[in-house]
């Protein structure tokens, strides 16, 4: 299949960009990509990939902005019901981690989650995902979480390879059984750490060998912030999961800057997320290391606090910076990347161009998979989505609706914007 006449074709190619170098879009005026099976094949004009493919099938992308597929590499994908109550405490001024503290917040979801079947939580979360996906989101990064209990988050990570299984958006996967402390360990946290460290790990090792032999073994991710796991025990969990081999993802200074940005960097994580609070030598630190800053402009947005990610300190010190959704029922439930970066744009002060390279070849770096997603390039995955719009910058720019008008998934074409049309 030929794709042509695209008003701009944005190819992101180079590989992840790191701090002045953001917003490299490599830019192709009336540009042209030509897809066979899963993979592109040619990059190019349309004068020249026309002529050197006359007899491919076509699909016109006149007057659309043609780029990568959104990577998202950071939501909390599944879950059960919602906190609409407590948005409303929020809005009337108890703060969320008070919440979470008096058995709500990150809890309740929890007990609701240990109450769902398989088959319930598959139900609620698949229109999370088609939503993501008829947003421009190809691939999604997918965290546990919401068990804190074996069993639980077994569940969850089996619903969670079903979802990724039967739906067109690829899922990476992330064990997140540190995201809080368990209920029955309220008044011990060290004892669910230990639990986590010498029970958790080792055993999900072995699960994962047996239900997933062929995937890369998933993330493990912990929620590193006062009231949930301390530097040290966040040390503790991502030695013993780096120990066993598995790739890391930190939750870090979200509310308080306790050094787990540091400690990603110094552990060689994939990424460091958050970042609300990060301290100077935090940045530095994060700048020198192939760890990707990953900014949530959603979560701060969805609580109505006034602080967001340092971008532009990140990227003066050389940072390799990232975008996501953070999509999760307490602080952001959004499944867009074109709202996230809006926000961005706004409140970290990215340009369009720095906001798109953030939530594509970033964002697959985040994931570990800049070598197959995130631009478009000979010999990568045909993920890419065709804009309702000709220049780029409309992205950011617009908000609230989606820009989207064809998602092509692994060479497969998806409509999403359909219009109205009047049955008769
Ligand atoms: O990334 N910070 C921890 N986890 C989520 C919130 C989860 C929740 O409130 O349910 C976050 O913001
Ligand atoms: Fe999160």
């Amino acid at each position: 299949m030929l794709i042509h006449s695209a008003s701009q074709l944005l190819t992101l190619k180079g590989g992840p960009q790191r701090g002045a170098a953001l917003g490299t879009l490599g830019l192709i005026e009336n540009g042209a990509v030509v897809v066979r099976d899963e993979k592109i094949v040619a990059v190019g004009t349309t004068a020249e990939l026309k002529n050197a493919y006359p007899d491919e099938p076509t699909l016109d992308a006149g007057h659309c902005v043609l780029m990568p597929g959104f990577v998202d590499p950071h939501t909390h994908l599944i879950w059960a019901g919602d906190r609409a109550d407590e948005f409303e405490m929020k809005m009337s001024g108890v703060p969320y981690l008070d919440i979470l503290a008096a058995g709500g917040g990150i809890i309740s979801t929890v007990r609701a989650t240990r109450k769902a079947s398989m088959e319930t939580l598959i139900a609620q979360t698949r229109p999370r995902l088609l939503r993501m996906f008829s947003h421009g989101t190809t691939t999604a990064e997918a965290k546990t979480g919401y068990g804190l209990q074996t069993s639980t988050e077994l569940r969850l990570l089996k619903a969670l390879l079903a979802l990724d299984d039967e739906s067109p958006l690829d899922l990476a996967i992330t064990f997140l059984g540190a995201h809080a402390i368990a209920p029955e360990y309220k008044d011990n946290p060290q004892g669910y750490t230990d639990e986590v460290v010498n029970t958790m790990l080792p055993m999900l090792k072995e699960w994962w060998e047996t239900h997933a032999p062929r995937l890369p073994l998933p993330f493990v991710d912990v929620f590193c912030e006062h009231k949930a796991f301390t530097l040290e025990q966040s040390r503790q969990i991502l030695t013993k999961a780096g120990s066993l081999g598995f790739p890391l993802k930190i939750h870090a200074d979200e509310f308080e800057n306790l050094g787990g940005a540091s400690l990603a960097a110094e552990l060689g994580a994939a990424s460091a997320d958050h970042l609300v609070r990060t301290s100077d030598a935090d940045i530095q630190a994060l700048a020198k290391s192939d760890t990707v800053a990953v900014a949530l402009p959603c979560t701060p947005f969805g609580l109505a606090e006034r602080d967001y990610t340092p971008a532009n300190k990140i990227l003066a010190a050389g940072g390799m910076l990232a975008l996501a959704t953070d999509c999760n029922p307490g602080t952001s439930w959004n499944e867009s990347m074109q709202f996230a970066i809006a926000l961005a744009c706004r409140y970290m002060r990215l340009t369009p161009a720095q906001a798109i390279a953030a939530a594509t070849i970033n964002s697959a770096h985040a994931i570990r998979r800049s070598d197959l997603i995130g631009s478009i390039e000979v010999g990568k995955q045909a993920d890419m989505l065709i804009l309702s719009v000709q220049d780029y910058r409309q992205v950011g720019y617009r908000y609230g609706t989606n820009l989207v008008k064809q998602v092509i998934k692994r060479g497969q074409v998806y409509s999403v914007d359909v219009g109205y049309y009047r049955t008769a």
